[in-house]
């Protein structure tokens, strides 16, 4: 019972603060209410967005009201809605709507989940979470693994691992400094290779160009012979090959390697198999998408992000490890400052032996109630949804003379390209102009479709490299995005693609 005479120093009122509360939470729920009104994207210059937080940093505290009314005025309106169901952009969750609510109160609560004692509930939530996430995808639910920042901390996790597991060099002790070591190497899939590989190698100081591309087949996924033989000339060479990483749901096109024949040359060699899963991992808890998954049950690790295609907002990466005690021998580190608190059972363990982080925020919350609010059916539908809308956007894509797919609708991430119908036969029968002049209108045309509807608010994508071509790139990780979005976009596009190219056309030389 406090005897105290108000809240503490630096504490609110209660009452003031139930009032700031439900301000927020109206804020919140006017925020999803208008969400598919709003512009998806600002046209703000940075000058203006960098003046309207031009402010010294204030010498006497400000009143909370005004504060959030700041938070109303200057950050509201110079965000990218990326919760739209506009928004196509990356590869964004649109944000589950108990995790705002989730949120407030992890940060209420303010466990610590680096460690058991610290943070019992908080611990045990992101066990069940990774346990469930293992489950829905047809892991071994008694799975080592944890939430990380992102897939890119997941990846770093996983390949520092299969180092640790793999080479016969003992790297936590003297590292990589041993002049007589060989050049450990890795092997992804030469065009959908995300940079978070490329990162991990980096960061664990085997050198980018310890990542070794496999080429792949004409639908994007990896060529398995191919691997094999870049596998024996290295080992010939003298390189110690530790891993390989097979793509569930690649970054531009969806890929889904042959994960089963992956895991077979992992099994021969004694690699480490390593499915980068950030995106399209969790696709496999749906029955009729099961399939194309086969293999990704054996690997020693999977990457799935829930602040992907799971919808939940920022940072929800993860990470699934099968055997836990190689993340134990990879991570556990000894100090006595650590080792002050009450003594542990084995169920009481500490999630910073487990992972690169000490001091671990509460995001299992806001993934645990997501997964406990749809449930596995209604996010089977939400999965559905994004597949059936990629379908839907190969549909038109192939139906309208003026584009071209250049992929299969794998699963939720589509590239395609505007390319009018004359210029393609252009580019089919040997033409009468340079054809690098008819790619460079090509790239910079796709380029200018993607900006002036980014520029117009009504949807937000990017463009990407396919086989060095500039194309459309949507990625539909939206909960909210209906058929009837994808046709207002690709009608924007086919508007500003054809205006575009008139524009242009004879400004580039180019037969009009
Ligand atoms: C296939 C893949 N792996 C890893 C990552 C990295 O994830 P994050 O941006 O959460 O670090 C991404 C990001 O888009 C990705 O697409």
């Amino acid at each position: 019972m406090t005897t105290r005479d108000g809240p503490p120093a630096g504490d609110l009122d209660p009452d003031e603060f139930r009032e700031l509360g439900y301000r927020t939470v109206d804020l919140i729920a006017e925020y999803y209410e208008r969400i598919e009104d709003r512009p998806v994207y600002v046209q703000a210059d940075p000058g203006r967005v960098a003046a309207a937080f031009d402010e010294p940093l204030p010498e006497s505290g400000e009143d909370p009201d005004a504060i959030l009314d700041a938070v109303e005025e200057r950050v509201i309106p110079y965000a990218t809605h990326n919760p739209s169901p506009r928004f196509f952009g990356f590869v964004m969750g649109s944000g589950t709507p108990l995790a705002p609510l989730a949120d407030a109160i992890a940060a209420t609560v303010n466990m610590n989940v680096g460690g058991w004692h610290p943070a019992p509930s908080g611990t045990e939530v992101e066990r069940r979470c990774i346990r469930w996430l293992a489950e829905a995808i047809g892991y071994p639910p008694d799975t080592g693994g944890l939430l990380t920042s992102g897939g890119t901390m997941a990846n770093v996790t996983a390949i520092l691992s299969a180092l640790r597991d793999r080479t016969d060099h003992e790297t936590a002790g003297p590292g990589l400094q041993g002049n007589d070591r060989p050049r450990y190497t890795l092997y992804v899939a030469d065009h959908e290779c995300h940079t978070s590989v490329v990162r991990a190698a980096d960061m664990l100081n085997l050198g980018r160009d310890a990542v070794r591309r496999v080429p792949s087949h004409e639908d994007f996924t990896m060529d398995v012979a191919a691997l094999e033989r870049l596998l024996e000339d290295d080992r010939a060479r003298g390189d110690e090959p530790f891993c390989v990483v097979g793509q569930a749901g690649s970054i531009n096109v969806s890929a889904i390697d042959p994960l089963d024949d992956v895991a077979d040359v992992c099994a021969e060699r004694d690699l480490w198999f390593h499915v980068d899963g950030a995106c399209g991992a969790v696709g496999a808890m749906v029955p009729e998408f099961e399939s194309r998954y086969e293999g990704m049950e054996r690997a020693d690790s999977v990457t799935l992000d829930p602040h992907k295609w799971l919808f939940v907002p920022y940072e929800c990466g993860g990470v699934l490890v099968r055997d836990r005690d190689v993340l134990a021998r990879t991570f556990a580190m000894d100090a006595s400052y650590l080792r002050g608190s009450i003594a542990e059972t084995p169920e009481e363990f500490d999630y910073y032996e487990f992972g690169p982080q000490m001091s671990r925020g509460f995001r299992a919350l806001k993934l645990w109630t997501s997964l406990k609010h749809y449930g596995l059916d209604g996010y089977r539908d939400l999965l559905r949804n994004g597949v059936a809308c990629a379908e839907r956007l190969d549909a038109l894509v192939r139906s309208h003379d003026d584009f071209v797919a250049v992929q299969e609708p794998n699963l939720f991430i589509y590239s395609f390209r505007y390319v009018p119908a004359d210029l393609q036969e252009v580019l089919a029968d040997p033409p009468a102009v340079p054809l690098t002049r008819v790619h460079r209108y090509l790239d910079e045309l796709n380029q200018e479709i993607a900006d002036e509807v980014v520029q117009s608010g009504r949807a937000f994508l990017t463009t990407t490299a396919i086989r060095s071509r500039r194309a459309l790139r949507m990625s539909i990780c939206s909960h909210r995005t209906t058929a009837s979005d994808i046709e207002t976009v690709f009608d924007a596009l086919a508007e500003t693609g054809a205006r575009v190219d008139e524009e242009w056309r004879e400004r580039a030389s180019l037969p009009v």
